[in-house]
């Protein structure tokens, strides 16, 4: 691995072993891309991949006789000659936008240096990977612009984020500040965006690139259900398994800018960053502005490829704390069993029943504090309502831990609902804009977590709760976005900075939760997934994927969200049926199979079930403390996709490749359909597997290259003995055996 500065042609080379990144500094100072893809050689000078053509109809610039528009930029900004949309943009005393932030000098670092107060990829040492920063300045500003680029040892991928410092006696205002952008020589991709609502997150959407701009974005105070702060362009022949993919992923959980703008010579600009939308970042003299991470992966094993990088990397070098390397607790959630009905013997009945078929963790959801008896008051007021709780959250957790589970608790810390102690003692403490009626989602007002003050406020309290019970696991929810973002504490000069301030105190509350409470298992949630970024990966290694517990749209919101994020981060439980979302029946075996494949729980009473069914729980919850480690930490591949076939399916593979286990499941049950295969992947092509229920052992080649047959009761006559049905699903577990003698 290496960063390489070629002093006669002013190039830097980043590269491992597998890829390459290469910049040069152009003649007038500024910055130019020349190349992101397959390692290649290092050679003294990539010179001849820059074009300089003068077109028709371009503005020159004087000094050097070549247009920007024409140039592929490393971090571009408006103006002096480029008509694209720009990376940056800064609003000066004097009304001008324009700059021109020139090459000043380089340092290549071993290891990667941390973000303050942001959350960002790290090494444990410096082998890992190397950091080239390069300064640029604007001598009419005073300003300087620091490029970070961080390079992996063995994964393909690069970090990369922007500093910007203001040296010079006057204000400005940044208004734009991207992470990540990328100027690339073609726009022959596919571009992948991961968009749904409340209930159908991350669903799988391609389109060719066109010319003009595609982008997806949110404006919401959070990463949102709609759009996710993390695209794919492929090639167009690349699919899962082979071919050129580069994924473009956001470590942040605000309101981001994912966008790609090919202009009419065909050259992409891939930009990735906080959304400039309602954005400015006041820097007075000596000041400066840091931005989020952004991680790109390039990929030529296709988007499984990509998404292994991604999965690794973020598995084991985001995600930080005791619980990173952990097999997760199976827990039971009471949410969907109680909603807001419940008190304490209900709690210990539920608990006890999932503890006698195996639970391990027992969390309770929303009601537990202040008056909190529906969803139109108490958040703020985070002390156990002691009417259902009479020993509060300390004796309920005692009573937990007495019947051998661990206790886990949800709270809501950056709301307050109008109807709360918190709110009538502090009106002020929510973001308002002042004279107007704010706008209520679920009864309740976001705090102003840009204010230190009531960040302090809310962590004394939860504190209190955390240190004084037996808690070992949070369910950290915020159900509404921001639509009135403007706080009382700032000047009007500082209200763009609100959204991206409100996501900083966040963080920071998060920061010392964990690390006052080191042990304690941190899940994130935004109403199910409006929040599932790898921003909050950092603080909370899983997160809840969706409040979507049915498991035919499951199947579809964990295939979409594994694209970016691995499997063990996906909160995944089975519920009731019908289920609560859908009113849907689905067999509990299949319930089981989707949510296996993630961070596993229940989510109803399992008293309420037949003998027979918590039979089959048991069942579950023994495969899984058997399979887990292999689900959650082997190297996943994505199959079949649901969002094209009645079939979806996908596998993990342990890392000695000796365990697989493969989830096929059929949404439709058809009838006298075809003989099946199935491909599968990651497997040692020489060793010998055993499929558990199959009377036969199969080479890994055979499996991969021949497939699994997958051929059900469907083909042939159905039989009512042996049978399958809509919404029938089923997981194959294959162990290679050793020793040849035992065959
Ligand atoms: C939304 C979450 O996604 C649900 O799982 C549940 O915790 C509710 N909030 C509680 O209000």
């Amino acid at each position: 691995m290496s960063i390489v500065f070629h002093q006669r042609s002013r190039e830097f080379h980043l590269y491992n072993d597998s890829i390459s990144y290469i910049i040069r500094i152009l003649p007038n100072d500024q910055l130019g891309q020349l190349y992101f893809g397959k390692r290649i050689h290092d050679r003294e000078d990539f010179g001849h991949l820059l074009e300089f053509a003068n077109r028709p109809m371009t503005a020159v610039l004087q000094d050097y006789g070549f247009s920007l528009e024409h140039v592929r930029q490393e971090y571009p900004a408006y103006g002096t000659t480029d008509f694209r949309l720009p990376a940056l943009e800064i609003l000066q005393e004097d009304g001008s936008r324009l700059t021109c932030f020139s090459y000043k000098s380089h340092r290549i670092v071993k290891g990667k240096p941390g973000l303050y107060g942001l959350p960002a990829t790290y090494v444990e040492n410096d082998k890992e990977a190397d950091t080239l920063e390069i300064t640029l300045e604007d001598q009419w500003l005073d300003m300087e612009m620091v490029l970070l680029y961080t390079i992996f040892n063995g994964e393909d991928a690069i970090a990369r984020s922007v500093k910007f410092v203001n040296h010079g006696n006057k204000t400005v205002q940044v208004t734009r500040a991207m992470s990540l952008s990328l100027d690339l020589p073609d726009c022959q991709y596919d571009w992948i965006q991961f968009s749904g609502a409340w209930s159908r997150e991350r669903q799988v959407k391609t389109r060719r690139l066109e010319q003009g701009i595609q982008a997806v974005s949110s404006q919401r105070g959070h990463s949102s259900h709609n759009h996710n702060p993390f695209i794919v362009l492929k090639r167009p022949g690349a699919d899962e398994f082979q071919g050129e993919v580069m994924g473009f992923s956001l470590v942040y959980s605000g309101n981001f800018l994912a966008q790609a703008e090919v202009d009419t010579y065909d050259v992409t600009r891939v930009m990735l960053g906080i959304n400039p939308f309602a954005f400015s970042w006041k820097l007075e003299k000596g000041e400066q502005f840091q931005t989020p991470e952004a991680v790109m992966v390039y990929s030529r094993q296709g988007l499984n490829g990509m998404s292994q990088t991604f999965h690794r990397l973020y598995r084991t070098r985001l995600a930080r704390g005791v619980w990173r390397d952990k097999v997760r607790p199976i827990l039971l959630n009471n949410w969907e069993a109680t909603y807001f009905d419940f008190d304490e013997d209900k709690l210990v009945d539920i608990a006890r029943a999932a503890k006698e078929d195996g639970v391990e963790l027992f969390v309770l959801d929303d009601g537990w504090f202040g008056s909190r008896s529906s969803d139109s008051s108490g958040l703020g007021d985070w002390y156990a309502n002691t009417d259902r709780l009479p020993g509060g959250i300390k004796g309920l957790s005692e009573k937990i831990e007495a019947l051998g589970m661990k206790f886990g608790l949800w709270v809501e810390l950056e709301m307050v609902n109008p109807d709360s102690d918190l709110y009538r003692q502090h009106p002020d403490w929510a973001l308002q804009t002042p004279g107007r009626t704010p706008s209520q989602g679920r009864n309740q007002l976001v705090l102003d977590f840009s204010r230190a003050e009531v960040v302090d406020h809310i962590y004394n309290m939860i504190e209190k709760i955390l240190s004084e019970s037996r808690v070992s696991y949070i369910k950290w929810d915020m159900n509404r976005s921001i639509t009135e973002c403007y706080s009382g504490a700032y000047p009007a000069d500082r209200q763009g900075e609100i959204f991206h301030r409100y996501i900083l105190g966040v963080y920071s509350l998060y920061e010392r939760l964990i690390k006052h409470f080191p042990e304690i298992l941190f899940e994130s949630c935004a109403s199910g997934g409006a929040r599932f970024d790898a921003g909050m990966l950092y603080y909370a290694p899983q997160c809840w994927t969706s409040d979507d517990s049915d498991a035919v749209e499951r199947i579809k919101i964990q295939y979409g969200t594994s694209f970016g994020y691995p499997v063990v981060s996906m909160g995944a439980h089975v519920s009731a049926v019908p289920n609560h979302q859908l009113c849907r029946y689905t067999p509990l075996e299949t319930r089981g199979n989707v949510a296996c494949f993630g961070a596993f729980g229940y989510e109803l009473d399992l008293s309420k079930l037949s003998d027979e069914e918590r039979e089959t729980v048991r069942r579950q919850i023994a495969f899984m403390k058997e399979y887990r480690q292999v689900i959650q930490f082997g190297t996943f591949y994505r199959l079949k996709s649901p969002f094209e076939d009645n079939i979806a399916a996908w596998m993990a593979v342990s890392a000695d490749k000796k365990k697989a286990v493969v989830g096929y499941y059929k949404i439709l049950n058809d009838v006298n359909c075809q003989f099946r295969r199935l491909r599968l992947d990651g497997l040692d092509p020489d060793a010998r597997y055993e499929v558990e229920g199959m009377d036969n052992w199969f080479y890994g080649d055979e499996l991969m290259s021949g497939g699994l047959v997958t051929t059900d009761a469907s083909a042939g006559q159905a039989s009512m003995d042996d049978f399958c049905t809509d919404f029938w699903s089923r997981l194959y577990v294959l162990n290679a055996k050793e020793d040849e003698r035992e065959w």
